[in-house]
């Protein structure tokens, strides 16, 4: 009998810690899980949320608290869609101009591109 609640113990005990696993690994971060998919496979709009939205914004208009604090692009600029590159908003992404963090090491090649392409997304129609 005593052995019987130990062992449900030990189950409980165990079910508990896969819980704890199973969190862990869901707590995992898009740019991690995605980092070995191909460029069209990539969920760039979720990793924009999860990487860049805070300072962007999620409309890219920066007109959030870190984006007007630290001065972020606006990304439905006309001008700035017309007067910046394809290679100048992945070189962006990857050095983290003036107070933005840099994503090259946290960021895949694949997924910044991707991220490059869905920052276009934000040009407002003509
Ligand atoms: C902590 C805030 C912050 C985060 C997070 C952030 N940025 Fe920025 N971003 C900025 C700021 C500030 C600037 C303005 C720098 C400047 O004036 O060139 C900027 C500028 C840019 C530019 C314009 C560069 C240029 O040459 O005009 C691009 C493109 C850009 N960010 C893309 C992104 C992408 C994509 C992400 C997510 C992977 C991201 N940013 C995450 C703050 C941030």
């Amino acid at each position: 009998m005593k052995n019987g609640i130990a062992l449900s113990c030990l189950l409980i005990a165990f079910a508990g810690l896969s819980l704890l696993v199973a969190g862990c690994a869901s707590s995992s971060t898009l740019a991690a899980q995605q980092a070995g998919y191909p460029k069209d496979k990539v969920d760039a709009p979720g990793l924009f949320t999860e990487n860049c939205a805070t300072c962007h914004g999620r409309d890219g208009r920066a007109r959030t608290f870190h984006g007007r604090l630290l001065g972020a692009q606006n990304f439905t600029d006309a001008r700035w869609q017309t007067n910046t590159s394809d290679d100048e908003i992945i070189r962006a992404i990857k050095t983290g101009p003036k107070l933005m963090p840099a994503f090259q090491k946290k960021l895949s090649t694949a997924e910044i591109e991707a991220l490059a392409a869905y920052v276009r997304t934000f040009k407002p129609a003509q």
